[in-house]
């Protein structure tokens, strides 16, 4: 285990099996991983930072040297806020590693002492993105298995806000139509 702590920042909108499974491979290697979400992205997110925040604490309960945290500003910024020793990121495929080295590289340059660390998520991740999870689930498509089951669950309420209060017991309401009255199942 290296001495210290290294961030791993990222959008996590949302977080995938993959996220996850480079928060494992982080946890067995440094002191302390502290994850951090990106709080000014530019992007519009589909899930608040709150969100997004509860979501990945509920998901790295299990990994006790794992913290999850939020930032604004320069990455590199925060990093040394937190007396960071390493940023580390993933690299699934070559198409990241252009986008990466160039961050990386940026990153050097505006802080020389913090080293960026890649890993790489079990190959069966991929392929998975959050924004093709975004994609396939906004139009209706299977995510299983691509995010956590609390991920999944998040999502259809997120995409259908009726999902939420599917299980939930309705109330027998009597309904009147064309002078006859029919039962009707009304929420609750
Ligand atoms: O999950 P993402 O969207 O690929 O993560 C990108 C992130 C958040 C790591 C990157 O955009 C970032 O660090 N932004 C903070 C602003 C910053 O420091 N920019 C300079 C980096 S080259």
């Amino acid at each position: 285990m290296n001495k210290g702590i290294a961030i791993y920042p990222g959008s996590f909108d949302p977080p995938t099996n993959g996220h996850l499974d480079l928060m494992e491979r982080g946890a067995k290697i440094f002191e302390e991983l502290v994850v951090a979400i990106l709080r000014n992205s530019e992007k519009s997110p589909m899930f608040s930072v709150a969100e997004r925040l509860e979501m990945l604490r509920a998901l790295t309960g299990h990994l006790k040297n794992v913290r999850i945290d939020t930032f604004d500003g320069l990455m590199v910024e925060y990093a040394k806020s937190m007396q960071a020793v390493c940023i580390l990121r993933g690299i699934r495929a070559i198409s990241d590693y252009e986008y990466e080295l160039q961050m990386a590289l940026m990153n050097r340059k505006l802080e020389p002492t913090l080293e960026t660390v890649f890993m790489m998520p079990a190959d069966k991740y991929s392929y998975v993105s959050s924004r093709l999870v975004r994609e396939v689930a906004q139009a209706g498509g299977p995510v299983k298995g691509l995010v956590p089951e609390i991920v999944e669950q998040k999502l259809r309420e997120k995409i259908d806000p009726a999902y939420k209060f599917r299980d939930e017991p309705r109330e027998i309401v009597p309904e009147i139509i064309g002078g006859r009255e029919k039962k009707r199942k009304k929420r609750a």
